[in-house]
């Protein structure tokens, strides 16, 4: 372990039992200020990201690694790397079904909805699409698909938004898929809830037609682009659905900050510096900030017993800035990816089985994507992190050739 990370799992992570030891309960844990008749119902909805920080701060101040939410069902978010690594690795006890993608449309499906033992099986099916080695085929395709920046100021956001659409298209389907649906049917996952949880289903049906329609071809005539190693698998054409929308807005926000991030610190734009610049990049504004999970059976956690069906909340954005763990967790500085991050603290793509299906042609495009733009300077902008289905930034980002 490199002096460039603090700590480690220092920390004592056991409440005190009660007065007649026994354990304690979940109301023993702490929480944030609830507000009279809503609980925390109205900061969640409003201001996530301070109402979680408030209860790291309280969680680390009463020696534990875990605080309650009042979310209208009981409710834990954990941070430390044990309760990430316990949360990810247990999936017989951790459910993705009873989790916030179940209340999402675009999200309630495929790989994302199947749970242990089914999941496991489910993601060797898919799994090599997305390898870095079938990726490396469709390269040349993504590569082309990418536009010259425009002339003069440009909305970095904006940019990324239109952007990763093109190259998302040309991943999957070799770029023939209606481009005006494809933005039509992604665009309500980036407004604030409940506009993402609506059903749109003749929205879904069109989409769905359009899929059916590219598959034809490729089961007939081949192909090698996403939707062809897709269409053949039983439920294939919901899996492209599902990912696709798991893709869009994760992409885009990655890419914009990274570009914000860039056009302020342009000593960092030469592409040997570009992995250290994404991953530090996704440490700071980590577009996947929450994950969910409901327990499927009561659990101890240090002392602590939470029941069946507690929502159970794992934060990258919490554990890639808790100040036990980083040096300087506010800033940005490429460099301290030198050194290995402290194990299941760093978690922008989650991790173990239902690690991101698409962490590879994310990393892919975005790094393509900045290997290809020119000296930038930032103009103006707003880069306030603003949580939703992903977290992205406030914008816009307004950026120009240097
Ligand atoms: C920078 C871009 C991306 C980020 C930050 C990101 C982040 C994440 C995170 C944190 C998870 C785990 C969620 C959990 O544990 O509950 C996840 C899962 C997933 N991601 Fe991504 N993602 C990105 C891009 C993509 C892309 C391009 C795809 C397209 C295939 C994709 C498809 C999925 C799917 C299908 C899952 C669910 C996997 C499973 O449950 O087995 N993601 N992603």
């Amino acid at each position: 372990m490199s002096g460039e990370w603090q700590g480690k799992e220092s920390r004592k992570t056991r409440l005190p039992h009660s007065i007649n030891h026994q354990p304690s309960t979940i109301h023993h844990l702490p929480q944030p200020p609830t507000r009279p008749g809503n609980g925390h119902l109205q900061d969640w909805a409003l201001s996530p990201l301070p109402l979680i920080e408030d209860g790291a701060r309280r969680a680390r101040a009463a020696g534990t690694d875990l605080f309650r939410l009042r979310l209208g069902l009981p409710s834990v978010v954990g941070f430390s790397p044990a309760w990430n690594r316990r949360l990810l690795s247990d999936l017989d006890t951790f459910r993705s079904a009873g989790g916030f993608s179940a209340v999402v449309p675009y999200l309630a499906g495929g790989v994302i909805l199947t749970d242990a033992p089914l999941h496991r099986r489910r993601r060797q099916t898919i799994n090599p699409g997305f390898g870095k080695k079938h990726l490396e085929t469709l390269r040349g395709r993504t590569q082309a698909a990418l536009l010259p920046i425009p002339d003069g100021e440009f909305d970095a956001l904006e940019w990324a938004d239109g952007a990763v659409l093109r190259l998302l298209n040309a991943a999957y389907f070799g770029g023939e898929f209606d481009a005006g649906l494809l933005h039509a049917f992604l665009a309500p996952l980036r407004r604030p809830f409940p506009v993402p949880a609506l059903p749109r289903p003749r929205l879904f049906l069109r989409v769905d037609a359009e899929l059916r329609r590219l598959a034809t071809w490729r089961l007939t005539g081949g192909g090698d682009d996403l939707l062809a190693v897709l269409a053949p698998i039983p439920g294939g054409l919901e899996e492209a659905r599902v990912s696709l929308a798991a893709a869009h807005d994760t992409t885009t926000h990655a890419l914009a900050y990274a570009v914000w991030h860039l056009a302020q610190h342009p000593g960092w734009h030469a592409p040997e510096h570009h992995g250290a610049v994404l991953k530090e990049t996704l440490r700071l504004h980590p577009p996947g900030w929450m994950g969910s999970r409901r327990l499927s059976r009561e659990l101890d956690w240090n002392g602590v017993r939470l029941p069946r069906g507690t929502l159970a909340l794992y934060a990258p954005y919490l554990s890639a800035r808790d100040p036990g763990l980083w040096n300087a967790p506010e800033k940005f500085q490429p460099q301290r990816w030198q050194h290995k991050p402290p194990a299941w603290a760093y978690l922008p793509f989650g991790g173990g089985e239902r690690l991101c299906l698409g962490m590879h042609l994310a990393q892919m495009l975005i790094l393509d994507a900045l290997a290809a733009l020119p000296p930038l300077r930032a103009v103006r902008g707003d880069d306030t992190p603003v949580p939703g289905i992903t977290l992205g930034p406030k914008g816009p980002l307004v950026v120009r050739r240097a």
